[in-house]
């Protein structure tokens, strides 16, 4: 991979993406340009980043330079979308956007980057660690190449899904804002556990094993949801009185509705 690649806001979710293709070798961190706004944020990338990019303050000397790179990640919050102009100097659209900003449109993207092609990504969190999904919606004309080009940013990293736009808030809501939730099922079982007495620690550690081993059985067999709650729910038992308390909260309805709503939430930053 040889194209000049700038990142505008060199924030987690950048860093998430970017550092994986370093680690592999397959950038050289000497041809990426990245862009913060805060002087803070500067000196930290400076003296934490364990790889040694070119790093820009946002209006500052040299910051220009991202707008010669043909491809860019835009990588900020939708709030902080305003803030970035496009530079008029490149009338060239083989310039590649890549927008990883939840809810905002290709539509918005061509309206505000008009000398670029765009594209809309939605990764998360867990490809920090290569076990990511990643939901691609192309703009126009983006040719088989720089599709296999913006591909390669993300498949060493995450599975990739490529969808019609439509479907990018709730595969989003589905894949971004998951992790949030399990986090917190997760530390609520263990807080379950914790009542019980189990130590914190070893509480957090069985809630994590268990749901490991449970996705695990389901991927190695292909057994339904209903088959695992089948299987280890009997007649009268303590399984059943686990779940008929959840059935009284409203878990399920619960869950069904926090998605839907940080789907709705996507749809707002349109
Ligand atoms: N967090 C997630 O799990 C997740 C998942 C998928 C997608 N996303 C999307 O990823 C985007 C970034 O999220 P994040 O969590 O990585 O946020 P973040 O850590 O706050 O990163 C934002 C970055 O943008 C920089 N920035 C702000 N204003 C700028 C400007 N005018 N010019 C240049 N750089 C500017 C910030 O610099 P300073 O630090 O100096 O302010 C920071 O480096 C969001 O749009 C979000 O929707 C997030």
């Amino acid at each position: 991979m040889t194209s000049k690649i700038a990142v505008i806001g060199f924030g987690n979710i950048a860093k998430a993406i970017i550092t994986p293709l370093f680690d592999k070798k397959l950038i050289n961190p000497k041809d990426v340009y990245c862009l913060v706004n805060t002087k803070k944020s500067l000196e930290n990338v400076r003296k934490n980043y364990k790889y040694d990019v070119n790093i820009f303050q946002a209006g500052f000397k040299g910051s220009e330079i991202i707008w010669d790179c043909k491809v860019k990640l835009l990588s900020v919050k939708p709030q902080q979308l305003k803030n970035i102009i496009e530079v008029e100097k490149i009338k060239n659209n083989n310039n590649l956007l890549v927008s990883i900003l939840a809810g905002v449109t290709l539509e918005k993207l061509i309206k505000k980057f008009p000398n670029h092609k765009c594209i809309r990504v939605v990764t998360n969190i867990p490809i920090t660690v290569g076990k990511g999904s990643t939901g691609i919606s192309w703009g126009d004309e983006i040719t088989n190449d720089q599709k296999k080009f913006i591909r390669r940013l993300f498949e060493n990293s995450s599975h990739i899904y490529e969808f019609p736009e439509e479907l990018l808030d709730i595969f989003l809501s589905v894949t971004s804002s998951g992790p949030a939730i399990i986090a917190l099922i997760i530390e609520a079982l263990s807080d379950g556990g914790l009542s019980g007495g189990l130590p914190k620690k070893l509480s957090e550690e069985l809630v994590m094993e268990m749901i490991l081993g449970t996705v695990s059985l389901m991927k190695e067999t292909n057994l339904t949801t209903t088959d695992v709650k089948n299987m280890v729910t009997s007649p009268g038992g303590t399984t059943i009185s686990a779940l008929r308390v959840l059935e009284n909260k409203s878990l399920r309805s619960a869950l069904i509705e926090a998605v839907v709503s940080a789907s709705n939430r996507s749809k707002e930053f349109r």
